[in-house]
């Protein structure tokens, strides 16, 4: 019988995640099951720092964006780095001393929150014997075998408004304003609050774009419809034909080293110089991952906790809690995972954006330029 859950929630903060862990954590109550938090995620987990979780600590969170254990997107547990003697880094697996101190603790689950990096380590630890059951976070929407991760809808919300916002300042100033969004390799958000903000143009990774399309639209605005003006939405994934993505920075010590950036101010510039016209970017960052969590997201987030935590109650392990054509269910943390069978291998699983799926099509079929039309 399961007595004892570890929760951890890794990666970027996301909307939700507060909401998720109070839904592990009351169902876990009915149940008489013990629920302890590792604070700022897989690192809380190598250097063992916990909290007690219980309703009184999850009392009042669903709302709150972030999350309240921290969480950390550097520790990869299977490769640390370690200075040796020679004073060189060594990158060194602690994974087999923290499954030993799992159950030595007596820990008979543990719930990970996390997106495609997160979910391989959940899925690798169950390779070393701990029983774990995966929570599928993410703005960026790009975790396989779901139809969506919880806090992409929060983040769309907050696209959708600032598109909003700078289509009134581009109409009044003439210009073409541009609007970074987040999604690493994946489009997603670009597309999703594109659509939703009515943007002329959307450039999203899977799409390598041609200026002189965006190019295109700016003027049959203006020559079919008298608009002086034109809004651009860029995921930070996109890039030209041809052309790389671009990286703003690179982080030694994390399963995935790129951070992403620039994107928008690229296209801001080159449109400029190819149009004549004013054209301004306008990265909209953190603030799409942060604050409120929005009513969907909020529901989804329960019912992937409470699924959660019922999973590990009737001991069905290694799997990602999900939801899938609309029903709260689950599937293989292995098929979620990929194929690959290293343990700490750095390759990721990703789900991009399908251009033959309805937003793709519903975009071209209302003459948003999408970069190669
Ligand atoms: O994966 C979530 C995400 O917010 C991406 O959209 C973004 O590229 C990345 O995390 C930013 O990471 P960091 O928090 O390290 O800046």
């Amino acid at each position: 019988m399961v007595k004892k859950v570890g929760i951890i929630t890794a990666g970027g903060d996301c909307p939700g995640l507060n909401a998720v862990i109070r839904g592990i954590v009351k169902t876990a109550e009915y149940a008489n099951v013990e629920t302890y938090g590792f604070l700022e995620g897989y690192k809380g987990l190598l250097e063992n720092r916990y909290i007690k979780l219980d309703s009184g600590v999850t009392s009042d969170i669903i709302s709150k964006g972030g999350t309240i254990l921290g969480s950390n997107n550097k520790t990869n547990t299977f490769a640390i780095p370690v200075e040796n003697d020679l004073g060189e880094i060594e990158y060194v697996d602690k994974s087999t001393e923290i499954v030993e101190r799992l159950k030595k603790d007596n820990y008979d689950c543990l719930i990970v929150i996390g997106g495609d990096g997160s979910l391989k380590s959940a899925r690798d630890y169950t390779r070393r014997g701990i029983p774990v059951i995966g929570v599928p976070k993410t703005i960026d929407n790009d975790v396989p075998n779901t139809d969506t991760t919880f806090g992409f809808y929060t983040a769309v919300e907050i696209a959708t408004e600032a598109i909003d916002r700078i289509k009134t300042t581009a109409e009044s100033h003439g210009r073409v304003l541009v609007l970074e969004v987040m999604g690493r390799y994946a489009g997603w958000i670009a597309l999703a609050a594109g659509i939703a903000g009515g943007a002329d143009t959307i450039l999203i990774p899977e799409i390598p774009y041609d200026l002189n399309a965006i190019v295109n639209k700016i003027k049959q605005r203006k020559e079919k419809r008298g608009k002086n003006y034109s809004v651009i939405i860029v995921a930070e994934g996109a890039k030209p034909i041809g052309g790389d993505i671009s990286i703003k920075s690179t982080v030694g010590d994390s399963p995935d080293s790129i951070r992403l950036g620039g994107a928008g101010e690229y296209v801001a510039k080159e449109i400029e110089k190819l149009t004549g016209k004013e054209a301004r970017n306008t990265t909209l960052g953190y603030i799409q991952r942060g604050g409120n969590t929005g009513p969907y997201d909020r529901i989804l987030s329960t019912e992937l906790g409470s699924m959660a935590m019922q999973l590990a109650i009737e001991e069905k392990f290694n799997e990602m809690v999900t939801l899938l054509n609309g029903k709260i269910t689950h599937v293989s943390l292995d098929e979620v995972a990929g194929k690959d069978t290293e343990i700490g291998a750095k390759s990721s699983n990703i789900k991009r954006v399908d251009l033959n799926g309805d937003l793709v099509q519903t975009a071209r079929r209302i003459g948003i330029c999408l970069g190669d039309n």
